[in-house]
């Protein structure tokens, strides 16, 4: 039987990602990311875990509700967006944060133009999913359950 305190993770996105559903439909598919949060939430619950959402357009966003992972969270699955591809200041949040991030993509970023070929933020994350749509998500949720 597990005991202890429920754990609570962070799903968050980056800038462009209130806009799937509508942006690129070929790319990121025609559900809106409403829709994907709260099929996110029911498989995070199944998992017993509790599930907390955040997406925001602004660098400096990210970066403060990535430091208010220290405290509020156990570990966070993130969707940098384009910033994944050149946001110092999101990696060395991470950094500043001892908890566990997974990096997801919804697209296989290696298919595509060369400058999403290269992420800033998978050195300082636990792993790196990509190329699943919104199961990339809930691929991450479960990999970080397996190390909280
Ligand atoms: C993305 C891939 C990024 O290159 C892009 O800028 C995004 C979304 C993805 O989920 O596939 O905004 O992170």
């Amino acid at each position: 039987m597990e005991c202890g305190k429920i754990k609570k993770i962070l799903v968050m996105n980056g800038p462009n990602l209130n806009m799937v559903g509508i942006r690129e439909p070929g790319v990121y598919g025609s559900e809106t990311l409403e829709s994907i949060n709260e099929e996110i939430k029911a498989y995070a619950e199944g998992l017993g875990l509790e599930c907390d959402f955040y997406q925001s357009n602004v660098e400096g966003e990210l970066v403060s509700k990535i430091h208010s992972v220290l405290k509020d969270y156990d570990g966070c699955v993130l969707n940098a967006g384009a910033y994944t591809h050149y946001s110092y200041a999101i990696r060395d949040a991470i950094s500043a944060v001892n908890k566990p991030f997974i990096e997801v993509h919804m697209s296989n970023v290696h298919s595509r133009e060369e400058f999403r070929h290269k992420s800033v933020l998978s050195a300082v994350c636990k792993g790196v999913i990509a190329g699943f749509g919104k199961n990339s998500y809930m691929l991450g949720i479960s990999a970080l359950k397996g190390m909280l």
